[in-house]
């Protein structure tokens, strides 16, 4: 059994080596074809290791679903200024769970993933934006950094190609915001963590003002083995508009809670009943939020048919997102879950926007008000209107962060909100 354990139906390529002390070293890694990826990169063009990535249909891994090859295709070609790779190691999602064990077993896999995306947008300094709180991932990837550098792996002339390629570590401080990728910019900059307007884009003008590309860690550990076996290996699992496999932090009521490896498309139902060994304690399912927190939240009988690719989700009526599931029974107490979700939303909101700054609060105020048995009959329209206001009016998508759960729960269990209406709160 793997760790903490395995399933038949899983695919293990970016996380193969979970639970394998050996590989996190860098002889460990090199014993496992490590840098087998970067040495092939490098006796190709640039061009032709975006090709690659491009022709595989791998899709960024930190939410938004957007294809990589197509995201470095954007970066300009001599432009004549220093370009930046920045890798999202923020994990900030609430029920995410992956890319610190991607960074924690296999650093040299991110860091092998990282030269060859730098290599192929034309970057010589990479930053990897890891969440200060993830204190033994800092600790395994800046050793990892260090040996790479001994070994001349990273640094002037890499393996001899003649390509100089830096790379450093930078420790966030903990905000949720850190991980948008323009307020992630702004914070290594040494600003706060706001979010910028775009246009203009990152790959236009990016950290420093710079030619910038941004990739979550997930996405970038697939890269050395997309390098290594090619696009067609690689689209041999998934759909054709999701190809690959993708890393399913699976969380709350089910019987084995954890990190799967899986093609794709692969049922949400049977990762549940199967996979993860059912709801715990033989209880019913009552609902899933499949990707993070910021998704709309499917009731029982949407998660029937739904299948775990980023169109699959999307048809089920929510987003695939990071592929954080979350699992609720029966039991749970679905406005409280809201509740919590929005208050987290209010307290990490940048405070840039209005919708957002004052629609978070207002709306974990209605919801407490309504949890504490002051609830109005008007409050679930004011709480829609005030959502759909909060909807694709901000710099960023927090503010619809908290729109999704609060609007797919009034729409799946507004029997739910109802109840509290009428019994005066306390859930009775
Ligand atoms: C509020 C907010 C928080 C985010 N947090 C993260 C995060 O913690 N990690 C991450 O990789 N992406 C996060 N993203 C997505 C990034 O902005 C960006 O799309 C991503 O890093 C791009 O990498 P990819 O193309 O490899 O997915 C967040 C987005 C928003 C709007
Ligand atoms: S939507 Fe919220 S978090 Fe995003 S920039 Fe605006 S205020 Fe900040």
């Amino acid at each position: 059994m793997g760790y903490p354990y395995s399933h038949p139906s899983e695919v293990s390529i970016i996380s193969k080596h979970f639970g394998d002390p050996g590989a996190r070293t860098l002889d460990g890694w090199m014993k496992n074809g490590g840098y087998d990826g970067l040495k092939k990169a490098l006796s190709m063009s640039p061009g032709e290791v975006i090709e690659i990535v491009k022709n595989s249909g791998l899709r960024g891994r930190g939410g938004a679903g957007f294809p990589t090859g197509l995201k470095w295709s954007f970066m300009p070609k001599d432009s004549g200024k220093p370009h930046y790779l920045l890798c999202n190691a923020d994990e900030s999602e609430p029920g995410t769970f992956k890319d610190r064990e991607l960074i924690r077993w296999t650093p040299h896999q991110l860091i092998e993933g990282c030269i060859i995306g730098a290599y192929a947008i034309g970057a010589e300094q990479v930053y990897i934006y890891c969440r200060g709180e993830f204190f033994e991932a800092n600790q395994v990837l800046g050793k990892a950094v260090e040996d790479a550098y001994e070994a001349g792996i990273l640094g002037e002339n890499i393996f001899g190609s003649g390509s100089t390629i830096e790379l450093t570590v930078h420790a966030g401080a903990g905000a949720y915001i850190c991980g948008e990728e323009t307020g992630l910019m702004n914070s290594l900059e040494g600003k706060r963590g706001e979010p910028r307007i775009k246009p203009p884009f990152p790959a236009a003008a990016g950290v420093f003002g710079l030619p910038t590309t941004i990739n979550n860690v997930e996405t970038l550990s697939a890269i050395p083995h997309i390098v290594r076996e090619g696009s067609d290996w690689y689209r041999q699992w998934g759909t054709e508009k999701s190809p690959g496999t993708k890393l399913f932090c699976v969380s709350g009521h089910v019987e084995r809670p954890g990190n799967y490896e899986l093609p794709l498309g692969f049922p949400l139902r049977e990762l549940i009943e199967d996979v993860c060994g059912g709801i715990k304690d033989k209880k019913n399912l009552k609902a899933v939020i499949p990707g993070g927190s910021s998704v709309p939240i499917l009731s029982k009988e949407q998660v029937e048919s739904c299948l775990l690719s980023y169109e699959g989700v999307q048809e089920a009526g929510s987003m695939l997102g990071c592929a954080s599931v979350i699992v609720m029974d029966e039991n749970t107490d679905i406005v409280h879950q809201v509740t919590r979700m929005a208050s987290f939303y209010a307290h990490e909101s940048c405070g840039q926007c209005t919708p957002c700054r004052e629609g978070t609060a207002w709306v974990t105020n209605i919801l407490k008000k309504m949890e504490a048995g002051q609830g109005k009959e008007e409050d679930l329209e004011t709480l829609i209107e005030l959502t759909d206001q909060m909807t694709g009016t901000t710099i960023c998508v927090l503010s619809d962060s908290v729109a999704a759960p609060v609007q797919s729960s009034i729409e799946h269990f507004r029997g739910e909100y109802q109840k509290l209406l009428n019994n005066g709160g306390g859930h009775g």
